[in-house]
């Protein structure tokens, strides 16, 4: 099902036209479909039928509250990465029991709020990381249940800033040091080694990957059990691409298909995964206002309110991210080639480059697509721009669930 449609000549969120949203909430803003996202999850749980598997949303895709009640309403668990995102997850009533931390550099304070809070477990990167949670969890009295992070180096075929288990990156236990370090793991009694992980890239656009990086692990997972581990966790991390523009990502049953029968022979473990941008990408759209259009001799420029502040992965990853009028323009309006570009001050600050686009006029509304996922969560306040309110729509009714950054906020914790 299609969450944002045109109804009647007129883009909405589920039930709601996107343009009272801009009316009473202002633009930039994101617009999030509570029904979309909901249904992303519990597509990917379900294709997996009856093997044991725990979702565990990927908080940083996007961070808002709201959504991550949903998550907690669903059943599901969340994968973090700091301590904010702990207390985010628990602000929303997602149990600490249905925790995972990863990372390559939690610092000890991180550590003991999550020992404090019992989280299900702690993703291990480093032999330096494991020290210090044996520390932590000594002096605490405690037994952190950790799983190891192994970098299985496989190309995920994707972009290198999202590239994570090659061997040249910095995420994970090298492959060829897992077994060392599960030895010294199980060699540690305030520790005790429950899982496996990986998290090979991000915007996979192929199952081969996941297959060839889960297939590794349950190998190990073997070796590891017969030295005395009892491995009840194996987690393959997120990735799963969407589509964006023409790129066909495989579908939540392919993907299931792939990684269970890469797990195949190992019995006695709960799949853990850490979808972000398959649960929250396509759920949501920032919409903008056109301010100006601007002609030169080279390049027309449509100038909207909305920049890289807002959406930074066109400029920092060269992301395409589609964009349409929120009145639907007729059959036979003609297009023109344009550049979508913000206010801020920089040539990278830009949403589209050269894109064949309808009229658009100053006043116009703009949606852009696929923007829940690292859209607002990656928005800072560059050029002193206070960041875009967030709005759920669900059914015909709509809430803003995180109002618009005031000029107060800009310089709040300031003092002249
Ligand atoms: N688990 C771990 C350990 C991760 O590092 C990530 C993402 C995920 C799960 C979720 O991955 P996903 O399902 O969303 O692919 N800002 C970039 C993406 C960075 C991904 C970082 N790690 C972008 O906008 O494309």
């Amino acid at each position: 099902m299609d969450y944002f449609t045109y109804i009647k000549g007129e883009l909405h969120a589920e039930g709601v036209p996107v343009s009272d949203v801009a009316r009473e909430a202002g633009t930039p803003v994101f617009i999030y479909s509570g029904g979309s996202f909901a249904s992303s999850l519990t597509g990917l749980r379900d294709a997996f039928g009856v093997t044991p598997v725990l979702v565990c949303y990927s908080v940083k895709a996007a961070s808002n509250l709201a959504l991550l009640k949903k998550v907690a309403d669903l059943g599901m668990g969340a994968d973090i990465v700091s301590g904010g995102e702990l207390y985010r997850a628990l602000r929303a009533g997602i149990p600490a029991s249905r925790v995972v931390f990863s990372g390559v550099g939690k610092t000890g304070r991180e550590m003991a709020e999550a020992l404090d809070a019992g989280i299900m477990m702690f993703n291990l990167e480093s032999l330096a990381e494991m020290e210090l949670l044996a520390r932590v969890a000594s002096e605490r009295g405690r037994t952190a249940p950790v799983s190891l992070r192994v970098n299985p180096d496989v190309d995920p075929g994707t972009h290198p800033y999202v590239a994570t288990g090659l061997r040249e990156s910095k995420f994970g236990i090298p492959w060829g040091e897992a077994r060392e370090a599960a030895r010294l793991a199980l060699s540690m009694p305030s520790l005790s080694l429950v899982g496996l992980d990986c998290h090979i890239g991000s915007q996979l656009t192929s199952a081969v990957p996941f297959s060839d990086a889960v297939a590794k692990l349950s190998g190990l997972v073997s070796d590891l059990r017969s030295s005395g581990a009892s491995v009840r966790y194996l987690d393959v991390g997120g990735g799963l691409g969407i589509t964006y523009h023409d790129e066909s990502p495989p579908s939540p049953t392919e993907y299931a298909a792939a990684v269970t029968g890469a797990a195949g022979g190992i019995g006695g473990v709960t799949l853990v995964l850490e979808p972000g941008r398959s649960a929250v990408g396509n759920s949501c759209v920032m919409l903008a206002r056109v301010l100006y259009i601007k002609r030169t001799p080279a390049r027309t420029f449509v100038i909207v309110d909305a920049a890289m502040n807002d959406l930074v992965r066109p400029s920092l990853y060269g992301a395409y991210h589609g964009i349409r009028p929120v009145s639907e323009p007729s059959g036979g309006a003609p297009l023109s080639r344009v550049s979508v570009v913000g206010p801020v001050c920089e040539s990278g600050d830009f949403l589209a480059r050269d894109r064949e686009l309808p009229p658009l006029a100053s006043g116009d509304l703009i949606a852009v697509f696929g923007a829940g996922a690292y859209g607002f969560s990656m928005s800072s306040n560059y050029n002193s721009r206070p960041r875009a309110a967030e709005v759920l729509a669900e059914g015909s009714s709509w809430r803003t669930v995180r109002a618009r950054e005031s000029y107060e906020d800009l310089a709040r914790g300031e003092s002249l």
